[in-house]
């Protein structure tokens, strides 16, 4: 099979609470990347369980959380006859090639993963392996499709690099093999992040040093994809600032993280650059910014939970998604396997 040259790889977890920073992080972009790329977006379930049931919900949560992740993939715009929607566990194969870069990754490596430290915290002896290995399986989804491009937030940036420090090993391990087969100089592409724009890293509304998060225990701190109008201009009020007005340029935000966050945010809203934010803003104070903030928040983000809302009350419909989804990207998963299978030289 043909190396494609555009093809979008991205996935999020279902471990509840979907917020603006994955909304604007990451779907919003993958809205857009699909008018112009062949996409591929992954629920990655397979990924959510390498955590503590707690954390993403347990086996009576897993379903639902799949639906919502699916549920606003569409309502934000994802089409899902020109773009595939799945979610990873119906495609078995994600596992079989994270277990092949398992043996291609090196212990030191996914030992400097900056995520795992920060989720295993300090028991570190009780993590999962799968916790550990998840960076493997990441690559796995992002090279099984042989994918060119991801859309992420910031935080996924290591993970990136991983998967390509995978990828080049792989083709360098192996490269008599790929050349024979046919396959050129390299088997898998160096994957490019797509990480771009004022809203890569969204904040927490109670704290400007923490990221916003699905597992911050206070529910002011992020914004929920299916909270309601009120909701949201609530959060945004309570929304922890400092006394002094808006700057006029953006230096002024430098030592102000809670004010740079709710104007990164406004940005990626409304589609404008920070610099544009400040110049209509600038020298407000925040009785003045907030409300307006407020508005365009929930002008923005009131229909998509509206139609997740209406998706999340049709599973069958949701479930068909990923049924076909799943179909279509394991009919190019299967190649992919059968190739690298015969790379390394296994008996079939
Ligand atoms: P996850 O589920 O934690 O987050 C999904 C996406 O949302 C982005 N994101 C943010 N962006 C801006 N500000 C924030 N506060 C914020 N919080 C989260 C994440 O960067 C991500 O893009 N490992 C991935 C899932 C994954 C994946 C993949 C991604 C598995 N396989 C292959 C890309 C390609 C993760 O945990 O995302």
């Amino acid at each position: 099979m043909a190396q494609p040259s555009n093809r979008v790889f991205s996935g999020i977890q279902p471990t509840g609470n979907l917020h603006l920073g994955n909304y604007l992080g990451a779907i919003v972009k993958f809205v857009a990347m699909q008018e112009s790329h062949e996409c591929i977006f992954c629920v990655v379930d397979l990924h959510a369980i390498t955590q503590p049931f707690a954390v993403w919900g347990g086996p009576e949560k897993l379903a639902d959380h799949t639906r919502e992740v699916t549920a606003a993939y569409l309502a934000a715009g994802i089409d899902p006859k020109k773009s595939i929607i799945f979610n990873q566990s119906q495609v078995i194969e994600h596992a079989e090639l994270a277990w092949l870069f398992n043996c291609v990754a090196r212990m030191g490596w996914l030992n400097r993963m900056t995520q795992f430290k920060e989720k295993a915290g300090k028991d570190r002896e009780n993590a999962s392996v799968g916790l550990f290995a998840y960076p493997n399986l990441m690559a796995a989804d992002i090279l099984l499709y042989r994918a060119t491009h991801v859309p992420v937030g910031d935080d996924q940036k290591q993970h990136l690099e991983l998967t390509r420090d995978i990828a080049a090993k792989f083709n360098n391990d192996f490269a008599p093999q790929i050349a024979t087969l046919g396959h050129g100089e390299a088997y898998f592409p160096m994957t490019e992040p797509v990480i771009e724009g004022p809203a890569t890293r969204v904040m927490s509304l109670r704290d400007g040093a923490k990221k916003m998060s699905k597992s911050d225990p206070s529910d002011l701190s992020r914004i929920t994809l299916t909270d309601d109008a009120d909701t949201i201009a609530k959060k945004i009020r309570k929304a922890k600032t400092d006394p002094a007005p808006l700057p006029e340029t953006l230096d002024g935000l430098a030592e102000r993280p809670e004010a740079a966050n709710l104007v990164g945010i406004y940005a990626a809203l409304s589609g404008q650059t920070r610099e544009q934010v400040i110049g209509e803003f600038g020298g407000k104070e925040f009785s003045t910014f907030k409300p307006a903030l407020a508005d365009l928040a929930v002008e923005k983000l009131a229909p998509v939970s509206g139609e997740m809302t209406r998706y999340l009350a049709d599973p069958a419909t949701v479930d068909g998604v990923l049924r076909d989804g799943s179909d279509r990207a394991r009919a190019i998963a299967v190649e992919t396997m059968r190739e690298v299978k015969d790379i390394i030289g296994f008996l079939s």
